[in-house]
């Protein structure tokens, strides 16, 4: 038997379910139940009767996941599957600027630790963060950790946003520059331009359109457009490329690579499955808090 069938078996066995990221290996994304992004997999794993939930992607999505299912056992297969930027942000640093900005809203991007998104008063992705942020009744916004994100929700809604770091970065979004996007537009001409707003300022100038993961996935299928540059994750291409096969999608930095997602294999997830490892363990408290923030953030959304 291949590791495929062992993996299959292994589901039906347990009334176990694979989620996975929008980022994710190719081989991953054909063998989970569900290939989305980090939000839309958590708000779906409410709905499944599924008793274990391997979540192919990194930390964060998994103790999100774990956060709105506490009577199902959270699986990562690979613990050190890190994102780089949800490290950069730690409780006292938002603790000091709370003190800072008294009555500044938080709002708090997905990509970051349980215990920082147990501080928040809402909790966003790159799909909602500016439709949240303009819907609040403040002008000055407290915003962790994605700096360019900030950047990119302060120019739509107008809003002073004050990104917590005021550094905070993802490497891989960082690699690309508007050096790149340039030379993607003169490879490709006919192409459109799609790039995640973690990317630089400059970088999001030069874009045609900028959206996170599943915002790119709507626009390219609603669009009669053929051709696209991505600017993200490379795994976007894997996501896009399986769901439009009639269209031709080039990465504009090929080796943007996030390490933390590329860490998972089929021998990791069948792993996971056949040794009930490694489960997801996170404080009640928090988990109490985050399903709060989580709550009054749809509340607004409408979702
Ligand atoms: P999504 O919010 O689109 O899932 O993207 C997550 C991410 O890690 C971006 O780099
Ligand atoms: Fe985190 Fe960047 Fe990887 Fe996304 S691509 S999971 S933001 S390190």
């Amino acid at each position: 038997m291949n590791v495929r069938e062992e993996i299959l078996n292994l589901k039906r066995e347990l009334n176990a379910a694979i989620l996975a990221h929008n980022y994710q290996p190719y081989e991953v994304q054909e063998i989970a139940d569900f290939v989305g992004d980090s939000l839309e997999l958590s708000l779906l794993s409410t709905k499944l009767d599924a008793e274990v939930i391997v979540f192919a992607g990194v930390r964060f999505m998994a103790e999100q996941t774990k956060a709105l299912n506490p009577n199902k056992k959270v699986l990562m297969p690979i613990p050190s599957a890190l994102c780089s930027l949800a490290s950069l942000v730690t409780v006292e640093m938002i603790k000091e600027y709370r003190e800072k900005y008294p009555g500044a809203p938080l709002v708090v991007y997905v990509n970051s630790p349980i215990e920082v998104k147990a501080e928040a008063d809402y909790i966003v992705t790159s799909a909602n963060a500016t439709k949240l942020i303009s819907k609040l009744n403040s002008d000055t916004i407290l915003f962790s950790p994605d700096a360019n994100l900030a950047h990119y929700v302060a120019k739509v809604t107008g809003k002073k946003v004050i990104a917590i770091p005021p550094t905070g970065h993802c490497y891989v979004h960082l690699l690309i520059t508007p050096y790149d996007i340039l030379e993607a537009k003169r490879k490709y001409p006919d192409a459109i331009a799609l790039v995640h707003p973690e990317v630089p300022p400059e970088a999001q100038e030069l874009a045609d359109y900028i959206a996170g993961t599943s915002g790119m996935i709507k626009f390219v299928s609603r669009s009669d457009h053929k051709k696209f540059l991505i600017g993200t994750e490379t795994g976007m291409l894997n996501r896009l490329r399986r769901e439009f096969p009639d269209k031709e999608f080039y990465p504009i930095v090929p080796n943007a690579d996030c390490i933390g997602m590329k860490k998972i294999t089929l021998e990791s997830i069948y792993y996971s499955l056949k040794n009930l490892v490694y489960e997801v363990v996170i404080k009640e408290e928090y988990m109490h808090k985050v399903r709060r923030a989580l709550d009054r953030s749809f509340e607004i959304l409408g979702v």
